[in-house]
């Protein structure tokens, strides 16, 4: 099957791979010719484990093309997939002139009958957006071809794309048209597992299913942060109220870690998107803004337990950070706690010492310059003298240390935990102080 993808971000790029994986023909599309020439040289502009090696193969194999020309984009595929990106605009809500410049796009180069999938994170009704989009065009050329618009959300996680796109809990395509069922049948039919997890459904839900999966999600975090909060200045300890919970099947274990806040892309964006959208409609979705609220605030209490462990005064202090990135396996420092936690150490006069063993290239780029910033070459160059430790981040390389070693590199024996790591009674048993997130007397 002959398939276009516009865009060669996070989400295009991992949606052309896998379908070129398994067979398919696949022309990607960026307006950025400079990450096109990167492309067919098999440079990736991102990090995403496993990405690399199979967009050379399958470059290689002449299944995964690049282009950057529009004609040749829209002329290539029966199915035209949207995916570029949706950032939020001032108010919230998400902004969508990419999107609809890539319908106009399609509209101004079609020729024959297309179907149009839109992939990016869009609000409810963008389908209906884009084929005016590419109706209006088509006006303009004085042409009067068939086409198809549906909904196909995508439900990756950073760090696990390949393995969600590949086994994901399901597959949605909202549109009401045999004929686009049967394409998108064809598409997924190589993953013969994921194929009986197709679901379709209408468009409008399709576009909704997303926002409320994330939300959802967003909304078990911020649930488990304020539970963990209240678990603190109750002396009680919320890995075990974790396990408590999350051995009821309905509630289940994902999900219900708390920490230093939710950050990445998605989470923040749709979490506002989605009571953007409900304001539009005349309706105020309060549990939204409360997620949204308390994940803010959780994301200052690594701050908050630092200043109350230097007695409110951080001036001249060094605070070696392990973790950069908003989670493991990623380089993505988009809206990561570790941001919320620099800028306010910064404002309060402190020096930062930071490790990430990926995203240093991001922080370089977002605060390269800031003369409080010190990237360092590991975690043990982080700590060597620091006033304290901060984790923002559970990278596997963190959770075994060697605990007397630790105390002797740092001036002072504070350790501000915002991923618990570690079991309190350890750490403190050699001397140290352990603040952790939500675990009883450790605050
Ligand atoms: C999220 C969703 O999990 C994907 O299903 C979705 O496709 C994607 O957004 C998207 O809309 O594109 P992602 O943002 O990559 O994926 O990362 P997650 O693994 O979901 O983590 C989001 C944030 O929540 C991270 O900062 C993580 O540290 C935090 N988190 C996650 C917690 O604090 N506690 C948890 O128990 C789980």
């Amino acid at each position: 099957m002959k398939i276009t993808i516009f865009g060669t971000g996070y989400v295009g790029l991992v949606t052309g791979t896998c379908l070129a994986d398994v067979g398919h023909e696949v022309l990607c599309m960026d307006v950025d010719a400079e990450k096109i020439a990167r492309l067919e040289a098999g440079e990736i502009p991102i990090y995403e484990p496993g990405l690399e090696d199979m967009v050379k193969a399958n470059v290689g194999e002449g299944r995964l093309r690049f282009t950057t020309d529009p004609a040749t984009a829209v002329a290539f595929g029966t199915l035209q997939f949207i995916a570029v990106g949706t950032p939020p605009d001032e108010d919230g809500s998400a902004d969508l002139q990419y999107v609809l410049a890539v319908a106009e796009t399609i509209g101004r180069h079609m020729t024959d009958e297309k179907v149009v999938v839109d992939k990016s994170t869009v609000p409810v009704g963008t389908a209906d957006r884009v084929r005016e989009t590419i109706t209006g065009v088509l006006a303009e050329r004085g042409q009067n071809l068939d086409f198809e618009v549906c909904s196909n959300p995508e439900f990756l996680k950073e760090g696990a794309a390949i393995e969600d796109f590949t086994h994901g809990a399901r597959i949605i395509v909202g549109t009401d048209s045999e004929r686009v069922k049967a394409l998108m049948r064809e598409c997924y039919a190589p993953y013969i597992r994921l194929q009986e997890k197709l679901m379709f459904m209408d468009v409008r839900a399709a576009e909704l299913t997303k926002y409320a999966a994330n939300a959802m999600l967003a909304t078990k975090i911020s649930f488990m942060n304020e539970i963990a909060n209240l678990a603190e200045r109750l002396g009680a300890d919320i890995e075990q109220v974790r396990r408590g919970i999350g051995s009821d099947p309905r509630i289940g274990y994902q999900f219900i870690y708390p920490g230093c806040g939710y950050g990445g892309s998605c989470f923040p964006k749709d979490v506002q998107a989605l009571a953007r959208t409900a304001g539009d409609v005349g309706y105020q979705a309060e549990l939204l803004g409360a997620v949204e609220a308390v994940n803010q605030r959780q994301k200052g209490t690594l701050f908050s337990k630092l200043v109350r462990a230097f007695d409110g005064d951080l001036e001249g202090r060094t605070i070696g950070l392990w973790g950069l990135a908003f989670k493991p396996n990623t380089d993505d420092m988009r809206d990561a706690p570790s941001r919320t936690l620099m800028e306010a150490l910064w404002a309060a006069g402190a020096r930062v010492k930071a490790y990430d063993p990926e995203a240093m290239g991001e922080c370089r780029r977002l605060y390269g310059d800031h003369k409080e910033l010190e990237l360092v070459e590991d975690r043990a160059e982080a700590v060597q003298g620091a006033d304290a430790l901060v984790i923002c981040t559970e990278w596997k390389a963190f959770r075994s240390v060697d605990f007397a070693w630790l105390k002797a590199q740092l001036a002072m024996p504070v350790i501000v935990d915002g991923r618990n790591l570690f079991e309190p009674e350890a750490v403190k048993a050699h001397g140290l102080m352990y603040y952790a997130v939500g675990r009883g007397d450790s605050l």
